[in-house]
């Protein structure tokens, strides 16, 4: 400080003294005159200006080293954009009006070779220590910061987060893909995790699944990870565990073709038809049948799950608060007369007066009985009957049993995960609406089962069951209007599913029907190609780490994705591995 400050006063001296501030003066080689010549801003994010020597080659995606000789540090920029580097201005328009016309007059070399210049627009991704780049406040300064192509040194720092869990692929740059570089990901630490898949159908949304089941599948079954999670997978083609084609008619394999005894050992068919798949019985842990007791969801799931009105959803509560069994509330909806209709009557003699219409409470105060329809109350027998239809709606479908003596899995479920079983749910032959309901159903139970023992004793915590839940077109389960009741199950299977031990991991090819707020409460995204600009800008809204990549990933080849983790967020390009 004392120094600058004598530059300024000592005026005489000062251009000179300033100069000392300046590195001595290297002659770059040529494609090395690569300057930082400034900053831009893209929203909120600062990019730098690096203008390129005419015979240096570089593209989106690419890694620059950037080393600055007055502070003698060392810096990893991203080429996010390439940009012209000077204003077309009159004199460059006369000197192409000389190219196109006059062969026979000189054209002014300086000029034109300016002309000719790029920009690279580049993201600032750290500073590079010995074995890391990390952030330490440092910026690159102007003209005395030269960039070349990051040396494959370099480039693998890139990756040195990224070497705990399972192999999915290898570290990418731009359009190129570095096999000698593994990227792992941990899907142990999924646990207690919101983590986002997202990309257009047919980027390869699936075949990162398979990456990672398959190299879950092995990590629980080799034993060397002593930590046992369940995992719990949507499959709306039984594409993970069987053989499937592609759309250029390749086989693509299933876990089960490249697992052999992993598979018979931690791999389990959760379905409603089970017997569609007993010819591969010897070559997986289980083929359990899906079969949820009615009874097993509390009224309040009830209520969400039929979306009942505030009206319904009262006479609901009405009947809770009379402490009456769950199962008993059921049977007494679902009662039929000796005429095989609803029968109502048996709400005003079980449930009492809150039930009874004026006819009937002048039945009872003569000493009458409550005998007929009209004894009720209308606007509570409408409601019945609505809540009535919506159960019996639920009842309808393939994996709803009336209770448990007509079928329950939920014990076995709980228990494979618990295993440490990869647990396919076969959604194959099921309707949207049934998709979601049976995604809900199945997490509650496994949200109440660790709920309950959160809060006991350390024993009992240690029985909670660590699962992460993979689930397709998830957009819909955490849409605005699903999770904006905080008491909704499916805000509390969004949002508190962390402290129970319970990770998402969502896919879906639609971002931006994700409520805004719970996209940025996630902890990580692997973001393939997307189709629209809308989906990439609410992506990086929620996570700005991204912004930088909108360039990258769109220019990025089939399986090129980019994955965002942690807090703050790691980033890395990643060349996901063909699953074949
Ligand atoms: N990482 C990859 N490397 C090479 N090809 C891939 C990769 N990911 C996907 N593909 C190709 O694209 C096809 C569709 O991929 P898929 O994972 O089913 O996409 P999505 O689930 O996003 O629709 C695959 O069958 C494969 O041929
Ligand atoms: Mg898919």
């Amino acid at each position: 400080m004392t120094e600058a400050k004598n530059i300024m006063t000592n005026s005489g001296a000062s251009s000179n003294t300033l100069r000392e501030f300046f590195p001595p003066r290297e002659v770059p080689q040529p494609k090395e005159i690569n300057f930082v010549v400034g900053t831009q801003s893209d929203g909120d994010q600062k990019r730098y200006q690096v203008e390129l020597d005419v015979n240096f080659d570089c593209r989106v995606g690419d890694l620059l080293e950037a080393k600055d000789n007055r502070t003698d540090r060392h810096y990893l920029l991203m080429v996010v954009d390439i940009d012209y580097a000077f204003p077309h201005k009159t004199e460059h328009a006369q000197m192409l009006d000389l190219l196109r016309r006059r062969p026979d007059k000189e054209v002014d070399d300086p000029t034109f070779r300016a002309l000719c210049k790029n920009l690279a627009i580049c993201t600032l991704l750290g500073e590079i220590q010995e074995r890391e780049i990390t952030e330490r406040g440092y910026r690159p300064s102007k003209y005395t910061t030269t960039a070349v192509e990051a040396s494959s040194h370099t480039e693998k720092l890139m990756a040195s987060e990224w070497q705990i869990g399972v192999n999915i692929g290898s570290l990418r740059v731009g359009r190129e893909n570095r096999p000698n570089v593994p990227v792992r990901f941990s899907t142990v630490e999924l646990v207690g995790k919101r983590f986002l898949i997202v990309g257009q159908t047919g980027k390869g949304k699936s075949t990162a699944m398979r990456q990672l089941l398959d190299g879950h599948l092995r990590a629980m079954s080799s034993k060397q990870e002593n930590r046992q999670v369940g995992f719990l997978v949507d499959d709306f083609k039984m594409e993970y565990p069987f053989d499937t084609y592609n759309q250029a008619g390749e086989t693509v394999p299933g876990l089960i073709s490249k697992l052999g005894a992993v598979s018979k050992d931690k791999l389990v068919i959760l379905s409603c038809n089970p017997d569609e798949y007993r010819e591969h019985t010897h070559r997986i842990r289980d083929i359990v049948q899906l079969q949820l007791p009615l009874e097993t969801l509390s009224l309040s799931v009830l209520c969400d799950l039929a979306n009942l009105t505030e009206a319904q959803t009262n006479v609901v509560r009405l009947i809770e608060d009379t402490g009456k069994k769950t199962s008993e509330f059921f049977s007494d909806l679902l009662a039929v007369d000796e005429y095989g209709m609803p029968n109502t009557v048996i709400w005003g003699r079980k449930y009492g007066p809150m039930f009874y219409s004026a006819a009937g409470k002048k039945k009872v105060k003569k000493g009458e009985e409550i005998s007929e329809e009209e004894d009720i109350d209308k606007g509570l027998r409408d409601r019945l009957s609505y809540i009535r239809r919506a159960v019996q709606r639920l009842l309808k479908m393939p994996f709803m049993t009336r209770n448990a003596s007509y079928g329950d899995c939920t014990g076995k479920l709980l228990q494979y995960l618990r295993e440490g079983c990869t647990i396919i749910v076969d959604k194959n032959q099921l309707e949207d609406h049934e998709r979601e309901m049976l995604t809900v159903v199945l997490l509650y139970h496994i949200f109440r089962h660790n709920q309950g023992m959160a809060s006991g004793s350390k024993e009992q915590r240690d029985r909670m069951i660590p699962v992460v839940a993979a689930i397709e077109e998830a957009q819909y389960l955490l849409s605005q209007d699903k999770v904006a009741d905080p008491d909704s199950i499916f805000a509390k299977i969004a949002f508190t599913g962390r402290s129970y031990q319970i990770g998402l991991l969502a896919i879906t090819q639609r971002p931006q029907a994700i409520q805004k707020e719970l996209l940025g409460q996630f902890d990580g995204f692997l973001v393939l190609p997307l189709e629209h600009a809308n989906d990439f800008r609410h992506l990086a809204d929620a996570c700005p780490a991204l912004s930088g990549y909108r360039n990258d990933l769109a220019s990025a080849p089939i399986g090129g994705g980019v994955i965002a983790y942690g807090s703050p967020k790691k980033i890395v390009s990643v060349q996901i591995e063909n699953y074949l």
